[in-house]
């Protein structure tokens, strides 16, 4: 099948656009108002976009109350979700009132971060600490600004780690037990049988050959 997506004429219940681009990240971030409101919510349109400096995104679709704080504040961290918290991860993304802390409502522990003003979720293997650098408003047929969905791009000037997690100097992401999001309502995690290693291609002298060390990671980044 193919369908044009200004038609979205799939013919299936339900666009299958997130069932494709899958899995993704969830960042699962926290920021306060200028009032000081504590606020929580999953974000799955994630990812980390940069790494020198560390930079990360996520989009809201319509003016939700992270966008807002994030705007006022310009502070944000990400917490990662895990099988442990999942189903906390799934209660904070209650559409609940602006001055609902989503940290009490999914029963979760908040810990004070060191450079930024939001806290962490407490038992997240790791979490990083952000300060906005821009959003960008993206295309939308929405008239209702409301209702146009935003990107949101943050620094990562801090980051916290679980050194339960680290094993031979690496962060363990099948052992912390990160999950991901899949299309409709399915997620996955991620474990030690469906991690794999690949060494990256060595190229010939000449530049017209590549070939591959196979086994464990030789321990260079190419
Ligand atoms: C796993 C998961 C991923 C989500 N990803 C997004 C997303 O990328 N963008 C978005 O606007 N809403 C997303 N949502 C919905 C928001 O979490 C939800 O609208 C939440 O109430 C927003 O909270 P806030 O207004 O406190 O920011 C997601 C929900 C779940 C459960």
């Amino acid at each position: 099948m193919y369908y044009d997506t200004a038609k979205n004429d799939h013919g299936l219940p339900h666009s299958p656009f997130k069932a494709i681009v899958s899995p993704r990240p969830i960042g699962w971030i926290s920021s306060r108002s200028s009032s000081g409101v504590v606020n929580l919510a999953p974000y799955s349109f994630f990812n980390a976009v940069n790494d020198a400096p560390p930079m990360v995104m996520f989009s809201s679709q319509g003016r939700k109350d992270s966008l807002k704080n994030i705007e006022d504040t310009g502070e944000f961290v990400c917490s990662l979700a895990t099988q442990k918290l999942h189903q906390a991860m799934n209660l904070s993304s209650a559409l609940v009132k602006s001055d609902v802390n989503e940290f009490v409502l999914s029963g979760l522990e908040a810990v004070d971060s060191i450079q930024v003003g939001p806290p962490r979720v407490a038992g997240t293997p790791a979490a990083l600490e952000c300060k906005l650098w821009k959003i960008l408003e993206l295309p939308s047929a929405a008239v209702d600004p409301d209702k146009r969905a935003y990107m949101v791009l943050g620094h990562v000037i801090g980051v916290f780690v679980d050194e339960q997690y680290v094993k031979d100097g690496m962060f363990c992401t099948a052992d912390a037990g990160i999950i991901a999001r899949m299309g409709y309502m399915d997620y996955c995690g991620v474990t030690a049988e469906t991690t794999f290693t690949l060494n990256r291609p060595n190229v010939s002298e000449d530049g017209l050959t590549a070939t591959v060390v196979p086994g464990p990671w030789d321990g260079v980044y190419r």
